[in-house]
Parts: C-alpha cells; sequence; structure tokens
C-alpha cells in the first residue's frame, strides 16, 4: 500500500499520520487503498506536515515510489558484494556466532547500539534480534558502506543494473581530472584501473537523477570493487612495491539488506560524543585497542569515500590526518572510563585479546584487561568470557595462546 510504504521509508507510520493529522483512523486506511490520483489537496498537505516536506516534494516521491516499487518487483539487482566482503583489520567475522549467543542468552531488549562498528557485521548478524539500530562509526567509507547496506531509502534495481553495466565499459578518462591516478596509480592500483576508478567516482557525481540510497550504493560498490583488487596486505599503510601491478577493477554493485521492518539511525561520530546523545539497550563496544589508526589504513578508501581531493604526501600519498582515535593512544583508559559512565543503556557488551606482550609496539594494546574490568565493574556486575583464537598480525608478531574476550555488563542506574 502506498501511503503506509511512503510513511515507513520517512521513519513513521499510518498511527503516527493518523494522531498527527487528526484523520479518523478508518479514513487513513482508505487513503492508502486508495490510488494516489483519489487523495485530496488536503490529505497530501497532512502527509507533507508529518515529513517535514512541501507538498510538490512528497507527490514526486510518491510517484517515484510508486514506480520502484513496480520496478523492484521486475529486476533483480546483479550485485556481487555482500557486507562482509571486504578486508578489514579487527572484524569480528569469526567470531559472530558466539558473540551472538552470549549476547543472546545474558542480555535482553528491542534495541542495539554498534559503537565502533567496523565493517557493520556485527550489527548485521543481530538483525533479527532487535528492532532499533544505532550503527556508528567515524570514518567517511564506514558511514557510506552503511547507508548503502542499511538504507531504506529508494533503488531502482534496473537503473543500477544500467550503470554497473556502463561503468563496466568505461576504458578511458572522459570527465575526471587524473587525480586517482596521478596519486595511486602504479602505487596501490594499476595506472589503467586507477584511472578507471577515479572515472567511475567522477561521474557519479554528475548522474543528476540518482536517489540518497542509489547515490551511497554505487560509491559503497565502487569502494568495494576497489578494496578487492588493491595492490595492498589488506589495509592501506603501505602498498606492495617492485610488483609489476596488473590491471584488475571491476565494477560490481554491493547487495543491500532488507531492512523494510527496522528502524536503523546512522551516525558517524566520535564515540565518546554520540555515547550521551543516544539511549538504546545494549551497546556493543569493539574499539580499537593498539596504536594503529584506523583513519590512516583506509586512506584510501576514506579519500575515495570524501572525495574532496586534498594534497597527498609520502609514499603512500596519505592525506592530511583526520579522524585519530584516542583508544589507540596513551589516553585510552581514560577514554574509555568516560564512554562506559556516558552511556545510555541497560547492557554492555565490550570484545577485547590478549595481545599484551607482541614483538611489535604497534600492536601492544594500550588497555588492560585489568582497566576494562575496573571500569565496566563500575557501572554494574560484569561477567567475563573467552576463547582461544587465532588473529591478524602481517607476519611480525608470533602470538601463542591468543585468546578473546567478551565482557557483559549489566548497568546499575
Ligand atoms: C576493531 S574495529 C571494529 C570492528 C567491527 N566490530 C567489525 O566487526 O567490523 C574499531 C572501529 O572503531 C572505529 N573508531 C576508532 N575510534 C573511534 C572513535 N573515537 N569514534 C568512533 N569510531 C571509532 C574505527 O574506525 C574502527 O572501524
Amino acid at each position: 500500500m502506498l501511503l503506509e510504504k511512503y510513511l515507513k521509508v520517512n521513519k513513521t507510520n499510518l498511527r503516527q499520520f493518523h494522531i498527527a493529522a487528526g484523520i479518523p483512523e478508518t479514513t487513513v486506511r482508505n487513503i492508502n487503498k486508495r490510488e494516489m490520483e483519489k487523495w485530496t489537496i488536503a490529505q497530501f498537505d497532512a502527509i507533507a506536515s508529518l515529513v517535514e516536506k512541501d507538498r510538490k516534494t512528497v507527490i514526486n516521491e510518491l510517484e517515484e515510489l510508486r514506480f520502484h516499487s513496480q520496478d523492484q518487483l521486475n529486476a533483480q539487482l546483479e550485485a556481487r558484494y555482500n557486507l562482509e566482503n571486504r578486508r578489514y583489520i579487527g572484524n569480528k567475522n569469526k567470531l559472530l556466532g558466539w558473540i551472538k549467543e552470549l549476547i543472546e542468552v545474558h542480555t535482553v531488549g528491542t534495541s542495539f547500539f554498534d559503537v565502533f562498528a567496523g565493517t557493520g557485521v556485527v550489527a548485521r548478524e543481530m538483525l533479527d534480534n532487535y528492532d532499533h539500530f544505532i550503527i556508528n562509526d567515524f570514518l567517511y567509507s564506514n558511514q557510506i558502506i552503511y547507508e548503502a547496506f542499511f538504507g531504506s531509502g529508494l533503488y531502482s534495481a534496473e537503473k543500477l543494473n544500467t550503470i554497473k553495466d556502463e561503468f563496466q565499459s568505461i576504458k578511458d578518462r572522459k570527465i575526471d581530472d587524473n587525480y586517482f591516478e596521478k596519486n595511486y596509480g602504479n602505487r596501490f592500483f594499476s595506472k589503467n584501473d586507477a584511472r578507471i576508478i577515479g572515472e567511475i567516482r567522477t561521474t557519479i557525481e554528475s548522474i543528476d537523477n540518482l536517489t540518497e540510497h542509489e547515490h551511497a550504493i554505487l560509491i559503497a560498490s565502487l569502494l568495494y570493487s576497489a578494496d578487492k583488487i588493491a595492490n595492498t596486505v589488506g589495509h592501506y599503510d603501505a602498498y606492495r612495491k617492485k610488483v609489476d601491478i596488473k590491471d584488475r577493477f571491476l565494477f560490481e554493485l554491493i547487495l543491500p539488506m532488507d531492512v523494510r521492518e527496522k528502524r536503523i539511525v546512522i551516525h558517524r561520530e566520535d564515540s565518546n560524543v554520540l555515547a550521551s546523545k543516544v539511549s538504546a539497550d545494549i551497546a556493543f563496544i569493539d574499539p580499537p585497542y593498539n596504536s594503529r589508526q584506523y583513519s590512516r589504513f583506509y586512506h584510501v578508501l576514506e579519500n575515495l569515500a570524501k572525495w574532496d581531493k586534498p594534497t597527498l604526501v609520502g609514499t603512500a600519498r596519505k592525506p592530511p590526518a583526520e579522524n585519530i582515535s584516542e583508544y589507540s593512544k596513551c589516553s585510552a583508559p581514560c577514554i574509555f572510563d568516560d564512554l562506559i559512565s556516558n552511556l545510555n543503556v541497560k547492557y554492555i557488551v565490550v570484545t577485547y585479546n590478549n595481545t599484551y606482550n607482541p614483538k611489535s609496539s604497534s600492536s601492544k594494546n594500550k588497555i588492560t584487561h585489568c582497566e576494562i574490568l575496573e571500569t565496566l565493574n563500575k557501572v554494574g556486575k560484569t561477567e567475563v568470557f573467552e576463547k582461544p583464537f587465532k588473529c591478524f598480525n602481517a607476519g611480525k608478531t608470533e602470538l601463542k595462546d591468543h585468546r578473546e574476550f567478551v565482557f557483559i555488563t549489566e548497568v546499575e542506574k
């Protein structure tokens, strides 16, 4: 039903419309069943007032929605990438089953706050368990990836499939400058691949009839497609030198999730700033614990997502520093304590691993197991669970007896 769908896309529903507009519930149900050509001007204005848009925008969006609903029935997105199909240090992919089970057994609630969401795989794993999600990470590339995968806005599968085919046939630069090729060609990508990636990124901004969701899907697809073939060991702190970089890039689409039944709010904020502004039943806390800065590790994806083309420096062509995490500095124990004390939640779930004493100093944890427990115990009763695990170490650090921990605190406030 068109009205119901439209209200859902705008994060509201028929009941709220009935209350806000003062229209009887039976009339609201009738409007929902009727063709939109039969709706009155007053009814359009009541919808516009509820969703805080003007009448013309509402009518245009309703027409789009009607067209797309039909279109989505007729066409399927030719997509290749799912949320987990990227390389990301510290992702919890291999621990999802264990984490989910612990959360299911030891907490109750209807809302889930993924405070340091990274790839977003934990929020995705918990999708069936909650109605309301808050997903946060301070990286630009992660934000656009969440908007693409977890977005509930409109998109036309047919339109995106056509654009994908056009992008796959791009052979040279037409409207792009050579920023991406000049900086990353023969480094993180072959010269030719870098030229095509730059051309596609510029073309995405030049397409003027994209919905916000389509725009996010195209950028996320470009990020996944570029990451898939990048000449790196899984992050962009450096590239593999002295290799003949082959042309391997192929633009493929990501597959958005079906989140129509869920309320999902996406943030790109510093965790400690956001903590006191939102509330949820469960907060999932998976911060960085060592000195490696995610914004520096994923700077190429950040630059491609943000696309404001700063001057880049050094061998790895890094942009000016931004989103430097306090969790990767000596101040980490204080920052963690501040976060925990400001969360408005019933349960806090923290993941941690025992990388205390590695040979590489960049892998050394900034917060100890003891400090985590001490902080959590200040706000409630904490249980600790553990599991042996093999971790990422880029070949430098030898980690025997590596263990993963999950702390679960029932907040007493
Ligand atoms: C260990 S990763 C999270 C991995 C995630 N749980 C997953 O499975 O993919 C930590 C994340 O915290 C983010 N981050 C670090 N400091 C932050 C801060 N102060 N505010 C918000 N996000 C931050 C990083 O960008 C990174 O994505």
